[in-house]
């Protein structure tokens, strides 16, 4: 570690340069000053002194620190709408990825067959008849070493209380999303469908999104399921976006165009079955960003 580095004790080469290089902050207190508009002006500069591994490897260590803050967040306990469309599109049984699972809340939804309990974890009142009644088995991964046993804490309490029946108990897994290789091989066209929420192509490097779209074809059987959800780019901003949380972490985000990653997809022979859809961010203080999310369904060429 080197001196700058020791005087904020930081932990990653994207924080080193955002500190020391890009604002030449001595201590943390002089880093307090620093706005997230001086921050937005520095991004691109930021960026063009890091690499992928630099993004990837800060975002991961973000979410080890964070992981428990992340799982607990009330704001985070719902499902998305377009989860209930993508479980509606399989038989029951079939297996799916979910990538950058989390705390497991979507895994959960997917293996378990409760339509009582799907309805309780939809953000508007639903009636529990119209959830679907199949149930999904799950391999479920994530980078985050602490997500995942936060996860497998949150499947050994459901399983104990009896309260949700998991037909299909998921399967947890530490593992990189952009670097499925070792062991995607193996399971080549075994999944009926690939599930990413707020994960792929929210804090994905752009040079890597081609080689995990391939990825994720391989592991797609002929005709299987992609949906993705994501926070999108916005009229304003390009690629590549540095956020201070609340918490006072640095978050990537990568916020593509829509439309790239229809193209890119396509190279990969995933085709899209619908147009994107949108919605909006509506924060604790009532602002609102209009359509920052988007969640796309893609099918693997037959
Ligand atoms: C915003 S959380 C979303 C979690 C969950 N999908 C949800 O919707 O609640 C992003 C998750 O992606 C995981 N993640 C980020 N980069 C990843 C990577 N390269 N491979 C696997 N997981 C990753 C993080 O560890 C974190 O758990």
């Amino acid at each position: 570690m080197c001196v700058q580095n020791a005087v904020f004790n930081e932990k990653t080469q994207l924080e080193f340069v955002i500190f020391s290089r890009a604002f030449g902050c001595k201590d943390r207190a002089a880093w307090q000053g620093v706005t997230q508009e001086a921050l937005d002006r520095r991004t691109a500069w930021i960026m063009e002194r890091v690499v992928s591994e630099d993004i990837s490897e800060h975002m991961n260590k973000v979410y080890e620190r964070t992981a428990e803050q992340c799982a607990a967040n009330q704001a985070h306990q719902f499902v998305i709408p377009e989860l209930f469309e993508f479980v509606s599109l399989f038989n029951d049984g079939e297996l799916v990825l979910d990538m950058g699972c989390g705390n497991g809340r979507d895994a959960f939804f997917m293996c378990s067959s409760d339509q009582a309990y799907r309805a309780s974890v939809m953000r508007s009142t639903v009636d529990p008849s119209t959830m679907p009644t199949q149930a999904l088995r799950v391999k479920a991964i994530d980078a985050s070493a602490h997500m995942i046993k936060i996860a497998e804490r949150v499947a050994k309490r459901v399983d104990a209380s009896g309260a949700v029946r998991l037909r299909y108990p998921p399967i947890f897994k530490q593992a990189d999303m952009h670097d499925m290789s070792g062991w995607a091989r193996l399971q080549q066209g075994w999944f009926a469908g690939v599930w990413s929420c707020a994960s792929f192509l929210t804090h994905t490097p752009r040079q890597w999104i081609e080689p995990t779209l391939r990825q994720i074809a391989c592991l797609l059987k002929r005709g299987g399921i992609f949906a993705v959800s994501y926070t999108q780019r916005q009229r304003d901003g390009g690629y590549d976006h540095l956020k201070i949380s609340s918490t006072g972490e640095i978050n990537y985000f990568s916020h593509p165009d829509p439309s790239e990653i229809c193209k890119l997809a396509a190279k990969c022979g995933l085709l899209p079955i619908r147009p994107p859809r949108t919605s909006d961010y509506v924060g604790a203080g009532g602002d609102v960003v209009q359509d920052l999310f988007v969640t796309q369904f893609f099918r693997k060429e037959m």
